[in-house]
């Protein structure tokens, strides 16, 4: 049964009342779903990248919602509640931190920049400290501690992971859920959906800033992200 449906993905519960399974869909968006595409395949690429991520950070000691893939566009996850957050690291100047304080793109930071933002499309997901987020009861300061924590291992592991693969893991947002055990976990996806990923050598950009700024062909820069990590 159909219980969600976001802008890139479905989700359907399952015989299991503690498993869920997501579905890949191809429609692309942007600026708070103002741009919108249907991109064929891109459900796929995304699937597949997820899938990699997921398994390379359980290998390495980072729990995740993810249990296994199922198809091109599938993949069962444990049961989770979705915190309302959107939890961001920074490692070069890009996107949204440019255009509040006017920097300039691609400036490597000394250190990560970790940000939350509250996910609420109304007000733009607007960006968060911990005492508003305290305030707002979406998060205890324990449980805050904890996502910053696991962040910022999770980005030294991804930041490596693409290093190898000459990409430059410039800023991702991931999101992190609450299993039926109240026990918080990585949860959503991890793809060029969220990542920008950036060429080593040339600084192209393989990531959705190719839809958002009409940089290139998505799908390109995605089966080319998908290609480097089977080659690595
Ligand atoms: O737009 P901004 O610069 O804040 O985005 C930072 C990172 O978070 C980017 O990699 C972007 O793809 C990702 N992001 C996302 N979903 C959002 C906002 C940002 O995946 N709603």
């Amino acid at each position: 049964m159909l219980l969600y449906e976001g802008k890139a993905k479905q989700i359907y519960s399952t015989e299991n009342e503690n498993e869920y399974v997501v579905y890949y869909k191809d429609d692309a968006t942007a600026f708070n779903g103002e741009k919108k595409a249907e991109i064929s395949s891109k459900g796929i690429l995304n699937n597949k990248i997820s899938t990699i991520i997921f398994e390379m950070l359980k290998e390495n000691g980072i729990e995740s919602h993810f249990i296994k893939s199922l198809s091109d566009r599938e993949m069962l996850v444990k049961k989770v509640e979705i915190l309302p957050l959107e939890v961001i690291v920074r490692n070069i100047t890009a996107g949204s931190f440019c255009k509040r304080v006017g920097i300039e793109e691609g400036l490597v930071l000394d250190e990560p920049i970790f940000e939350i933002c509250y996910k609420n499309d109304e007000y733009g997901d607007p960006l968060l400290n911990d005492d508003h987020a305290v305030a707002m009861k979406l998060a205890t300061r324990e449980e805050l501690k904890f996502l910053k924590e696991e962040t910022l291992k999770i980005n030294e592991l991804m930041k490596e992971f693409f290093l190898k693969m000459n990409l430059k893991l410039v800023d991702f947002k991931i999101e992190f859920g609450k299993d039926t055990d109240g026990n918080i976990i990585l949860a959503d996806e991890i793809s060029p959906d969220t990542c920008r990923l950036w060429d080593v050598n040339t600084n192209e950009k393989l990531d959705k800033d190719r839809f958002r700024r009409d940089l290139g062909d998505l799908v390109e820069g995605y089966t080319e992200v998908l290609a480097r990590m089977n080659n690595k």
